[in-house]
């Protein structure tokens, strides 16, 4: 049984990532995404919200689950009993730092392999980042995330600090 975990921060989770999380579904038994907890990003949404979001969009994938984790992504796998890191690779400009991970990982884990798939290249362009900061400036987000996702965000940033009308 082939058991794969895809990691990230997903604040939010974008369609770039459900592209991902679909394709990974059609070719692993089980897939497990896995939030990352302690980051080094301040987040929009609480590891909660994110798992939250991640489960209710994924719900028609029957062989995917979502859970949160912290620490080394390697010990998550470990724990999970996981063959392979799955990684999206959306632009040359990712290469170099998904390339140092997966051979940091591998040399702390010699067991775990990273398999890379190259991201729609209409979400190639796409980021967490990006996406928020066009809601942020009322933009229209709904051609980057799920219909349930936008209006999260939009909620949220609602019920946060406005952009300054100066
Ligand atoms: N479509 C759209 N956007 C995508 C994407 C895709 N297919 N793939 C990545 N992105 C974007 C994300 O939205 C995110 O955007 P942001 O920076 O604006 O938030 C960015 O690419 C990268 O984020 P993400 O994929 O979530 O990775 P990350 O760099 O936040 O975290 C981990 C990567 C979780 C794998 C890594 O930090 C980790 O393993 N942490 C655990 C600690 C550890 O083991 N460290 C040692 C590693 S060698």
């Amino acid at each position: 049984m082939a058991v794969a975990v895809y990691p990230g921060s997903f604040d939010p989770v974008t369609l770039g990532h459900m592209d991902i999380i679909e394709r990974t579904a059609k070719m692993m038994d089980r897939v497990i995404i896995g939030v990352l907890k302690n980051n080094s990003k301040t987040p929009l949404f609480s590891v909660e919200e994110r798992v939250k979001m991640l489960e209710s969009i994924t719900a028609h994938l029957s062989n995917v689950e979502v859970q949160s984790f912290d620490g080394l992504l390697v010990d998550f796998v470990h724990q999970k009993h996981a063959d392979v890191i799955v990684r999206g690779l959306r632009a040359i400009t990712d290469f170099e730092y998904e390339l140092q991970m997966a051979q940091t990982n591998r040399v702390i884990a010699p067991d775990v392999d990273t398999i890379f798939l190259t991201t729609n290249l209409k979400y190639s362009y796409l980021s967490s980042s990006i996406v928020k900061e066009i809601a942020y400036y009322r933009g229209d987000i709904g051609e980057f995330l799920h219909p349930e996702v936008a209006e999260q965000v939009r909620r949220k940033l609602n019920a946060s600090v406005q952009p300054d009308a100066g």
